[in-house]
């Protein structure tokens, strides 16, 4: 039975007892962090804003009937990955989401060398060595999920986000290669390539008018609920009916060269942060 169907005890006894959200406020964690509270997991809330975890951890457990957890840490500091493996330490983590990222828009030559390194480390490093720690604790109990956020803006270079999509890329292939080798293990890992979604950071560099060139987008639950759907069933998942049929259209059918350029151009209209 499919993840998104199957009822609370089942799902917290097959990906719990707790789960890791890493960038669990806003956005699309916020859709995760409910989806898997709804679901019957503990939660460990992992963001870089304690005002927002303050409200959100408590909130979740009311509303749930679940124990939440909440450590405040931005996941391109040093120390960033241990602050998160102490956190977890004594609780059996199911379950482990990476959400979070880096995403500077702008020419890359152009975006400092420190927001270069906070895209690597955030959108990378973490994810890599987070799936790496909870990974082999999940194999050694034969059971768990893993899913890394990747993008649309993964599957092919993009101007103006180049760097943050090469990182988009990573998540992906990285998920797929984890699916294939943890898959025999009972341990089930997805990577959602979301096309544009209606979270805080897309509003904030989505222009006003964006005509022709305006993207179909979806709610961050209904991400989620399609990726629920998804986990266990396959290594990767583009969510959404019209992104898929896009990409098929953009991956399938047009030159490469042609595919660049039409996402480098949506790209150079967004509001640079
Ligand atoms: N939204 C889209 O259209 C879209 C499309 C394709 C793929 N995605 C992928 O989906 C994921 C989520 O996107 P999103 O739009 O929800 O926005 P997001 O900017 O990734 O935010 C998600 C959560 O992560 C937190 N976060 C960001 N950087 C962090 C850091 N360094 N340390 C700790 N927490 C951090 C955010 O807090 P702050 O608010 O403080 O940043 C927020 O609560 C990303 O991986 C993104 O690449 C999104």
């Amino acid at each position: 039975m499919r993840p998104a169907d199957i009822d609370r005890d089942t799902f917290r006894a097959r990906y719990g007892p707790w789960g890791v959200v890493a960038g669990a406020v806003e956005g699309l964690g916020a859709a995760w962090t409910a989806a898997l509270a709804a679901r019957g997991l503990d939660l460990l809330l992992v963001d870089r804003r304690g005002d927002l975890l303050a409200t959100a951890a408590p909130q979740l457990a009311r509303n749930h009937g679940v124990d939440t957890a909440a450590l405040t840490i931005d996941l391109a500091a040093p120390d960033a990955i241990e602050a998160v493996l102490a956190a977890a330490a004594g609780r059996e983590v199911g379950f482990y989401v990476h959400v979070a990222a880096a995403s500077d828009i702008g020419p890359f030559v152009d975006i400092a060398p420190d927001a270069h390194r906070r895209a690597l480390a955030v959108n990378c490093l973490a994810p890599a060595l987070l799936a790496h720690h909870f990974g082999g604790l999940m194999r050694q109990r034969r059971r768990g999920g893993i899913v890394l956020m990747s993008s649309l803006s993964g599957f092919q270079g993009n101007a103006w986000v180049a760097h943050y999509a090469a990182t988009k890329a990573y998540n992906l292939v990285l998920a797929e290669g984890l699916w294939d080798e943890l898959r025999g293990d009972g341990v089930e890992v997805l990577a959602v390539s979301p096309g544009a979604t209606l979270t805080p950071t897309y509003l904030s560099a989505r222009p006003a008018d964006l005509g022709r060139m305006a993207p179909p987008e979806m709610t961050a639950e209904a991400v989620v609920a399609e990726a629920l759907a998804a986990l266990g069933r396959q290594p990767s998942m583009i969510a959404g009916a019209a992104n898929r049929r896009a990409a098929f259209v953009l991956h399938r059918l047009l030159p490469r060269r042609a595919v660049i350029t039409m996402m480098g151009r949506y790209s150079r209209l967004l509001v640079r942060r």
